[in-house]
């Protein structure tokens, strides 16, 4: 077998073997096929797309590509979230101890900030002293202790995606639906859970720009999932503006701890507490997504989850007393504000220019090994659907450096959207989908 032959194969629009992708991702990780043919495969892929069969075989070949989690010896059940990356989207730190209050234990491993989407682990790393890079015993403790432990991926685990994403991530083959599909359920599947709830965002600020293509993605993580023998159910949600009332690092477990305390911002809190019900459906403790619903606001309103939060911080390494002093203050001194330019409506502050300049301000990294700011961010005082008189103020903007912040200001003006007229509310949350 050639790699040339797979390659132009799939150029030609034919279905692969089981024997051919499993030659190339086989040959990809043992370093004996080069990343240009990967790239052109990639690039094949991208355009001619794979059947559900052959998403199926890529997916259990990249996840036997390396070491799964055994989470045996531990109380079940286990159910995990996963959103395909957004901005401003601080759910799993919010839903992982409403969850955990309920019974259901939460192996989350994340990952971090690339391009204009948020990284969970550089907001917990924003933390002092908490630790995100836990081996496999402590996960275990910490998951078995507080019913949810936060980490990111070990290097054994799915090797494969650790390549292909870096690769397809400088090659222009992030956004197709059978290599994401494959990417995510990988990982997924490989880190334990029984059953999973995946956050499919469409809108400016993710990788499916629309509807129907997030709806396509969200089909095909179902059925890939369901056919490698999980219970899915997907939400389809809006991403075109970014979720709650901050973005940052530091500024996200902020708010998380807020929306802990009864304070969240409401379209925040519609997202985590919808995708939190379906977490309490799929680990059995309600007959249904209403039922979780309630049963979700109800752990809130008795403060358990925030106590867990904390605990969890504590278990993790992280100084709570410090994290509770810097709340509030923990900024960086290089500032600006971003005021209302004329009077009438706001109907939208763009989730994508405000990604991209996070990456300037320092939130976020352009390539893997960049650091990020724990203190840079951007607080919404206004967003879509609010009224504005000129010179109100609609963001607080902190940034790492000054020259970040004078790349960052300009987009960020350009995000925010007006109108004269009252725009109608988004809908959040469009569809479910499951098998
Ligand atoms: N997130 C992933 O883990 N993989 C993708 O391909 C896209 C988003």
């Amino acid at each position: 077998m050639r790699a040339v032959d797979i390659i132009m194969n799939k150029r030609a629009g034919k279905e692969l073997s089981r024997e051919e992708i499993g030659f190339l991702i086989g040959g990809y990780v043992a370093g004996e096929i080069p990343d240009y043919q990967v790239s052109a495969w990639a690039m094949a892929v991208f355009f001619q797309g794979m059947s559900p069969a052959e998403t199926a075989v890529l997916t259990e070949l990249m996840l036997k590509s390396g070491n799964t989690m055994d989470l045996s010896g531990i109380s079940g059940p286990f159910v995990d979230k996963h959103s395909t990356g957004g901005v401003g989207d601080k759910t799993s730190l919010i839903l992982a101890p409403i969850v955990a209050a309920l019974g259901i234990k939460d192996p989350m491993m994340s990952g971090r900030a690339l391009g204009h989407t948020g990284g969970t682990l550089d907001k917990l790393d924003a933390i002092p002293g908490y630790r995100t890079s836990l081996d496999i015993a402590e996960f275990r403790r910490i998951l078995a202790k507080d019913g949810f432990a936060m980490t990111g991926q070990t290097k054994d685990i799915v090797p494969a995606d650790r390549l292909l994403y870096a690769l397809r991530d400088v090659t222009g083959t992030v956004e197709s639906v059978p290599l994401i599909t494959a990417s995510i359920l990988s990982k997924k599947v490989a880190e334990g859970a029984d059953a999973l709830v995946f956050d499919v965002k469409f809108g400016s600020g993710a990788f499916m720009k629309d509807a129907a293509d997030g709806e396509k993605l969200a089909r095909s993580l179902v059925d890939t999932g369901t056919a490698m023998g999980k219970r899915i159910i997907a939400l389809l949600t809006d991403m075109n503006e970014p979720l709650g009332n901050m973005m940052g690092n530091f500024l996200e477990v902020e708010e998380s701890l807020d929306c802990l305390e009864g304070k969240g911002a409401a379209d925040l809190m519609e997202v985590t507490l919808e995708l939190a019900a379906r977490m309490v459906v799929l680990g059995g403790k309600a007959k249904d997504a209403a039922e979780g619903r309630r049963l979700c606001e109800d752990a809130l309103a008795s403060g358990k989850p925030r106590d867990l939060f904390l605990a969890n911080i504590v278990s993790q390494g992280g100084d709570v007393k410090k994290f509770l002093d810097l709340r509030g203050t923990y900024r960086s001194p290089v500032s600006a504000e971003i005021r209302a330019e004329k009077s009438g409506f706001l109907s939208r502050i763009d989730a994508w220019k405000v990604g991209h300049a996070g990456v300037d301000l320092g939130v976020g990294r352009n390539r893997t090994e960049d650091a990020v700011s724990p203190t840079a961010g951007i607080q919404f005082h206004r967003k879509g659907g609010h009224s504005i008189a000129a010179g109100d103020l609609i963001m607080s903007v902190w940034a790492r450096d000054e020259a970040g912040l004078a790349a960052a200001l300009p987009q960020l003006r350009d995000a925010v959207e007006y109108a004269e007229t009252e725009t109608p509310a988004r809908r959040l949350i469009l569809k479910e989908i499951q098998s």
